[in-house]
């Protein structure tokens, strides 16, 4: 018996994490397992009634619970940052699920936006470091009297041809923020990420960084990449800087096995993952703490404008609890659910509105039950 916390959330994520609910208890059933719901209703709505956010009692709950299992944030009638700080990332960092591991994998059927590219060219891992870097938070901003030597080197420098329209008492407005990395928040990333090119039998990991400019911060993620690898003598190795890279998920999707990135270049790259892969109907993700509380979510946002429709694509939220599933031991169980998903995409009749169909949420959900049920 399972307990798993339930977070819908905004937009379509109530719609998508039903379908995704309706499969995982339809598939854990056959194998006599209980799962029992703890919902929440955090979100726009529930921020705007009350003005409560995630609360710490509510963190205090789940650290009883086994996972969560969450749909999507974001509404247009709150300013972007407060709910994805406060909820989404609160519980990243509370839970300290340092792994967020986002599979690109395109399934038989779907259309792949790259030419020439089939399923088996696209199939590896991005595992993303998910609670430093620039996400940590810490920043500012301010004015500040500019500095007068320099306005005067200017005016010198511009030698009156060309008007210099500032006074010297101008004020300029500065913001900054920090990016910082730990050697034991890069060491335990990039750790997981040869242990899983070892036990998925992968022979490479790519490591991404910008460590030609940001030289501080990334460089010591290079040391610490090469000290790990060096414990790990059969897997192959190389650094691509994060520009770099977008263009080789483009060119030469096949080449990748297992990408291990910081965090926020982790986040960029894998909305391009997602989209090599057929788009962000079917990314999913997990945030792990291998040793505490995981939380499972779509990589794909909240999607306002399709709220109440039922033509979300629920694939990618059914994946994810496939995923919560195997991370909880059960991987029977999460194969099945994924064999299922793959039988309905290749087959290609129930096909979702983004990948050129007209079936509705509901109906994707239920042709995925309907596989499950087919293979036992
Ligand atoms: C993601 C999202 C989040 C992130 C946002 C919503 C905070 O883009 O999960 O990729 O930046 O991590
Ligand atoms: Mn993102």
């Amino acid at each position: 018996m399972y307990n798993i916390a339930l977070i819908p959330g905004d937009g379509i994520g109530p719609e998508i994490i039903r379908e995704g609910k309706k499969v995982i208890e339809a598939a854990s059933s056959q194998y006599g397992l209980e799962i029992n719901w703890i919902e929440f209703p955090f979100g726009a709505e529930n921020f705007l009634k009350t003005g409560e956010l995630l609360p710490d009692s509510a963190l205090k709950e789940i650290e009883d619970m086994d996972a969560i299992y969450f749909g999507a944030i974001g509404d247009p009638r709150v300013k972007p940052g407060i709910l994805e700080k406060e909820i989404l990332l609160k519980a990243r960092f509370y839970f300290d699920q340092y792994i967020n591991l986002r599979p690109i994998r395109l399934y038989k059927g779907v259309p792949c936006p790259l030419k020439d590219k089939n399923p088996e060219d696209i199939n590896f891992y991005v595992v993303r470091e998910n609670t430093e870097d620039f996400y940590i938070g810490i920043g500012g901003s301010f004015k500040s009297k500019a500095n007068q030597d320099y306005l005067v080197l200017l005016r010198k420098l511009y030698k009156a041809k060309i008007q210099v329209d500032f006074n010297l008492e101008h004020e300029e407005e500065m913001a900054y923020q920090i990016g910082l990395i730990s050697r034991s928040g890069t060491q335990r990333v990039i750790k997981y990420a040869f242990e899983l090119a070892k036990k998925k039998n992968m022979k490479l990991v790519t490591s991404v960084d910008k460590a030609n400019v940001l030289t501080n911060i990334y460089g010591l993620w290079r040391d610490i990449f090469e000290e790990v690898s060096s414990q790990y003598p059969d897997i192959e190795t190389e650094f691509t800087f994060v520009d770099a890279i977008t263009m080789w998920f483009v060119r030469k999707p096949e080449w990748f096995k297992v990408v291990v990135a910081p965090n926020m270049f982790g986040d960029i790259i894998t909305d391009l993952g997602a989209m090599i892969q057929g788009g962000l109907g079917i990314a999913a993700g997990g945030n792990i703490n291998p040793e505490g509380i995981s939380m499972f979510e779509p990589i794909h946002g909240s999607a306002p404008k399709y709220k109440g429709k039922s033509i979300a694509n629920p694939i990618a939220t059914i994946l994810a609890g496939a995923m919560m599933l195997d991370c909880l031991g059960e991987e029977k169980v999460a194969q099945d659910i994924e064999d299922a998903v793959e039988k309905v995409l290749s087959e290609g009749k129930v096909r979702s509105h983004d990948l050129g169909g007209n079936y509705s949420t509901i109906e994707l959900g239920d042709e995925v039950v309907k596989k499950l049920e087919l293979s036992l």
